[in-house]
Order: C-alpha cells, then structure tokens, then sequence
C-alpha cells in the first residue's frame, strides 16, 4: 500500500510516492511557465498544472514499478492564495492570478476601508496584502466585469487538481484562511467579510480539515493518470502547511525555517492567536484543529541568488561562501537589507528595497557576500522575535529545510541570529512529502499526524549557537531594524 502526495507548486509539479512506513519509493517533477504580461503581474494557466500533474503523476508510478490500484490515498498541497476562475460548467476563466503577483495594493486598501482594519484582523487574523486571494477577487470585478459576471466557482491551485482529479469543488481549511475570507476562530468562510466584498458565498467550495476525504479519482482521471478509479483524495493543505507536516512542525515550540527564495517562519498554535497589528500570518494548520503564524520574507536565497549573479557571476555558491567564512561575524559594520522584491513580514510594502549600507574600502566581497547572509538572517530573527512575542512562548527548536541551509556557514549564522538549535531533517520535497503523509492519516495508516511525522522524519544534524557570534550580532541586530524605518520613506519617493 503506498500514499501520494502531489505538489502544484509555482515552478512545478511534483508527485511523491511514499510506502506504508513513510519511506520516499519516488520523486517526479514537470515544470511549469510563468507569464508576467505586465509589470507587477504574474499568472500560469491551470491547464498547464493539469498536464504537469498528469506527466509526474504517471512517471512516479512508472518509476516505482507502482500499479495505481497500490495507492489507497492522494493528498494534495501546491502554491497558496492563487486565484482560480471557474464559470458554471466548470471552464477557466482566465488565467491565474498567483500569490506573487503585486497589482492588488488599491483593493487591499479597499477592503480594510470597508470592513474597518481592526474588524478584518479580527475576522481574518491578517491584514490584506496583495499576496492573497481575496483583493484578487476584487480586482477581477473591477477591472474585467466580463470576467466576473460569469464567475461561479473560486479555487486555489490546489484544488483545481481536486477538481480534475474528482470533479468536486473542494479546499482544504489552511488554504481557506489563507484567501482571507475565512473567519481564523470557525475555520469556515466568515458571511460578514463575503457580503462586505459582494462575493457571493456559494463561489466558494466547501472545506475540509487536511485529513479528511474530500472525494474519489473519477475514471476519466484514472484514465489520464494511470491512478485508479475511486482513489480517494483527501484535503492536503496550502505548501506552508503541508511543509511543516513534512518536517514535522506540528507542535508549539517547533518552528520551521525555510530558507528558499522566498523565507519562511512557521509556528503552530493550538489556539487561533493573532499579532494585533496583522504583521505576522495567521492561519489554520493542516493538522486538524490547529492554526499557525508565519513570517515570509519574499527574497532569502533570492538574494544569495541575486547577488552572485549580479556581482560575481560564474562563481560557485562554495567559492563565494569560502570567502565570506574568514570574515568576522557583523562583517565588520557592513549591513544588507534583504528587500529585492518588496517585503511582507514584518514590513509589509511591495516599494520596500534591498541595500548596502556601512559599506568602506575596507569591505572587500567576502564581506559583501556575509553581510547578504546576515541580512536575510536579520530578516527572519524579526519574523521569529514577532512570534516569541505574540503569546507563542519559548521555541524550543528550528527545522531547516530549503537550499539555503545546505551549507554550513549559513546555518550556522542562522542558529546564532536566531539563538536557537537549528536542526535538518531527513525530508525532502517537504510540501509534497507532508502531503503524503496527511493522505496515510486520511487512510488510516497512522492515527494522526503528530503520529506520522514522529514515526517518520528524522533528525539528520544539528547546529548549536556560537557564543562569540551571539554577542556580535547581538550588536548588530539593533542596528538592522533601526534601518528600514530610517530608510522608508525614501525608498517610496524611489517608486
Ligand atoms: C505563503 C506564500 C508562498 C506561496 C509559495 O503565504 O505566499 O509561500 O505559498 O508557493
């Protein structure tokens, strides 16, 4: 008997094949496109997630030697907030708006004028950004009437795969609040956020916590995915989610970092708690009756990124970091604002901007390139400070996943900026691999997800904070946050 985690994520489609002891029997992976039409959009057509879901879905059971009659259950995770447009007869609209897409800023002002911002934090537990669904929504009806008057179904990335997979309208509770037209405390649409932003509530489909079954593999589908008939298909849950189920984050105190081009802070709460002011992320977990807070930092390993490629273009990431290894901890007062893309924790401003700053001639590259790992550790110690002190208590430990902890010297940084163990785990494809798991539970494999995740994610390493680094960044921290204030207001006159 094996479980099926798939993945719709922005760059593509994963399927993971996990066996009854939670062991990884194959990974497959079809990329998708990405248009930007204009500046500040960014859109992918859902038929195209279909047919890579299709081509991983079928090469991960040919890989495994797998008949699709052995999988007794499909969980499924994929990119949050993306707006997906069905009229009656279940055709696309148009095409995805995806979380990353920055043309909202109007609308989010709009919704907090006419729901009072306090109200919409209290309902919603976030303030609007242009990352989630709902402004999306709002725009849709402002901009493209065409569009809207023939919308009747609105799904995230996710459940378009459910809905070709089983012909259901469905989605699960983590990726219902991250729309933010959920209310946080029921777990369920909220009626007084839907009527105040005249959508009208029977778009929406209904929702499942991440281990429930939320239908069964048409024979059309089986047909496409060699998958059989009547598999069934339990809720998943948004990546975020699903990820922390992967490295096994379920419990307060155990935090997930995520070090990708984009970063994450992920801390489970047993209570729908909220950051007053909506700086923090407030969801539901996939793990059933529980929330969570989260911190993203849109540009982490992005940055890395960025930087070799712009300043040292052709150099391995080892030879760049070798160079930064010999400089002191605070990289001698040179200091990096990690903004590239905009930011949204804890300064949530898409006009926000990256920088150098406190550079002398004494500062050579590798000084540069430390200072960028600084910076995005900086960056994600605002996230973690923001969760300590929003009522979440001691963390007690941080799972590393993403191909910014790959190397030493990062995590290292990362566990004194954050002065916390920074742990890896045995998991990759962590969304898809969680996934997975939440559709054994859903099956009956394991009795619940706490289960699961104890039964199969190990502890591969451990970094410890260094004392000497500690108290340099101690002195240097300070000095980073006093930074973007300092700085705002001419980073919005730059446009
Ligand atoms: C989370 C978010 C991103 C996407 C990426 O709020 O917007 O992490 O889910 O896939």
């Amino acid at each position: 008997m094996y479980f099926l985690g798939i993945d719709t994520s922005t760059t593509g489609s994963k399927a993971v094949l996990i066996d009854q002891a939670g062991l990884v029997v194959a990974v497959t992976s079809s990329p998708h496109s990405l248009q930007t039409p204009r500046p500040l959009w960014s859109e992918q057509d859902p038929l195209e997630w279909w047919q890579a879901v299709r081509t991983s879905v079928r090469s991960v059971l040919e890989t495994a030697g797998v008949g699709g009659g052995e999988v007794a259950s499909i969980g499924l995770t994929g990119q949050m907030h993306g707006l997906v447009l069905l009229d009656d007869a279940g055709e696309i609209l148009r095409p995805a708006i995806l979380w990353n897409d920055q043309r909202t800023q109007l609308q989010c002002d709009e919704i907090h004028r006419r729901i009072g911002k306090e109200r919409f934090i209290q309902i919603s537990g976030n303030v609007a950004l242009t990352g989630f669904t709902a402004p999306k929504i709002l725009w849709v009806a402002q901009n493209e009437p065409h569009v809207f008057a023939r919308v009747r179904h609105v799904l995230l990335p996710k459940d378009y795969i459910r809905y070709r997979l089983t012909g259901g309208y469905a989605m699960d509770k983590a990726d219902g609040a991250g729309t933010v037209l959920f209310d946080l405390k029921s777990r369920s649409w909220s009626d007084e956020v839907l009527s105040a932003l005249d959508i009208p509530s029977a778009w929406m489909p209904r929702t499942f916590e991440g281990t429930e079954f939320t239908g069964r593999v048409t024979p059309e589908a089986a047909a496409l995915t060699g998958l059989m008939a009547g598999t069934p298909v339990v809720a998943g849950g948004g990546d975020q989610s699903a990820q922390a189920v992967g490295v096994g984050a379920v419990q307060p105190g155990v935090v997930a970092l995520t070090v990708g081009t984009s970063g994450v802070v992920f801390a489970t709460t047993h209570s729908p708690l909220i950051e007053p002011e909506g700086r923090l992320h407030a969801f539901c977990h996939a793990v059933p009756g529980m929330w969570h807070f989260m911190g993203v930092m849109l540009s982490a390993a992005g940055s890395l990124q960025w930087y070799r490629d712009t300043l040292a273009p052709g150099m391995s990431f080892d030879a760049l970091l070798n160079e930064a290894e010999s400089v002191p901890a605070g990289s001698e007062g040179l200091q990096f604002l990690p903004y590239l893309s905009g930011e949204r924790t804890p300064h949530p401003n898409p006009l926000a901007r990256g920088a150098f700053i406190g550079l002398t001639v004494r500062h050579g590259r590798g000084h540069m390139t430390r200072a960028v790992l600084e910076g995005v550790a900086f960056g994600l110690k605002d996230s973690f400070t923001l969760i300590q002190s929003a009522g979440l208590g001691r963390i007690t430990q941080v799972r590393a996943s993403g191909g910014g902890t790959k190397g030493a010297l990062w995590r290292q940084i990362l566990a004194s900026a954050l002065e916390a163990e920074l742990v890896t785990v045995n998991t990759s494809e962590a969304a898809a691999f969680g996934a997975a798991l939440l559709a054994g539970v859903g099956a009956g494999n394991w009795p619940d997800v706490t289960s699961a995740c104890q039964s199969t994610v190990k502890l591969t390493g451990s970094v410890l904070p260094d004392e000497a680094q500690v108290s340099a960044y101690r002195r240097a921290y300070p000095i980073y946050q006093e930074l973007y204030p300092a700085l705002k207001t001419s980073f919005e006159k730059m446009g």
